[in-house]
């Protein structure tokens, strides 16, 4: 690329001229997120994708999400700046795998978490995201038995909340639970007027001692409303660029993971670039293709998340 190309110009350009959106999650880079039209969390990115008339849809997310798109929208382009960009909470459920467990459970039902491949949503009854996950498992009778896949410790925390006991799928994201509930407990003693906000795709050691649980649009939208000016986030980074720009005077603090090799950027989130996205763009590739039958599949129980969340 060349280096004097103005990047956010050519790609607000490059929307005019292509009838493009921009979606992107929380999780992106600072100048993808200034460049995007909409940011949001999964849910807030499917219902943009479910609604939206551009021609071409730019997923600046994750590959899951970006499968999501394309299967609420068959006719429309999905494009993705890195195709590698996945998900280890997806791969922790290959649906071969999933398949089996299912077949060994023929009396319960199978919630998923939005965090899996087209092949796991084929496999399932509703989709939920960490927004709705609560609501979705509430609309059903108390004594319907439940697989809920693929994050043991969302599903773990719905059950707390809920007081069901559905089956849990042994998949976790590589981010959340990177986090050290020693240095957690070490900061909180140190900053006490600070609150704890956690995703709940955290271990539950660290849910526990959270002052507040929610999707990031939740964590967000407390981090701005709440009296308290300082929080630790104990979530994926990206989304403190949102929690500093909504609230400029109020003190973010990421929190700190178990060593100082790790860190808690999603290494797949943060794999696409906005150099990515204007060639992405740009050159209409890589673009998310599927196959018909397995989109029909998937769709079902999408849209049954998207009726129950309207
Ligand atoms: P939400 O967007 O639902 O908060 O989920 C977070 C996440 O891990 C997305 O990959
Ligand atoms: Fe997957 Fe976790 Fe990254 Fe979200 S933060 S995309 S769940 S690995």
């Amino acid at each position: 690329i060349d280096p004097t190309l103005d990047l956010f110009d050519e790609i607000e350009r490059l929307k005019r001229e292509k009838n493009a959106i921009v979606l992107a999650h929380y999780y992106q880079e600072p100048d993808i997120q200034d460049i995007a039209d909409y940011i949001g969390d999964s849910l807030g990115l499917a219902q943009q994708a479910e609604k939206t008339d551009a021609d071409i849809i730019v997923f600046a997310g994750v590959h899951f999400m970006a499968e999501t798109a394309k299967i609420l929208n068959p006719n429309k382009k999905v494009l993705l700046p890195d195709l590698n960009a996945g998900c280890s909470l997806s791969d922790s459920c290959p649906p071969p795998l999933f398949k089996a467990f299912k077949e060994k459970h023929p009396d319960h039902i199978v919630i998923s978490y939005i965090n899996c491949s087209a092949g796991i949503k084929a496999l399932s009854d509703i989709i939920c995201t960490s927004s709705n996950a609560r609501q979705i498992v509430e609309s059903l009778p108390l004594d319907q038995k439940i697989i809920f896949a693929p994050d043991k410790n969302l599903g773990g925390y719905i059950n707390k909340v809920t007081g069901r006991n559905m089956l849990l799928w042994n998949g976790a994201c590589m981010v959340h639970e990177i986090f050290s509930l020693e240095k957690i407990t070490r900061l909180k003693e140190r900053h006490p007027e600070a609150k704890l906000i956690a995703h709940p795709e955290c271990e539950e050691a660290v849910l526990r001692i959270a002052d507040f649980i929610g999707s990031t649009t939740q964590l967000l939208k407390f981090s701005e409303t709440d009296e308290a000016q300082s929080f630790i986030v104990a979530t994926e980074t990206g989304i403190l660029h949102q929690m500093q720009k909504n609230a400029p005077d109020k003190t973010f603090i990421a929190a700190p993971p178990d060593n100082a090799c790790a860190c808690n950027d999603c290494p797949h989130m943060k794999l696409n670039t906005l150099e990515k996205l204007y060639l992405c763009m740009k050159y209409e590739l890589p673009e998310i293709t599927m196959e018909e039958q397995l989109r029909v599949a998937a769709k079902r129980p999408i849209d049954k998340m998207l009726e129950l969340s309207r």
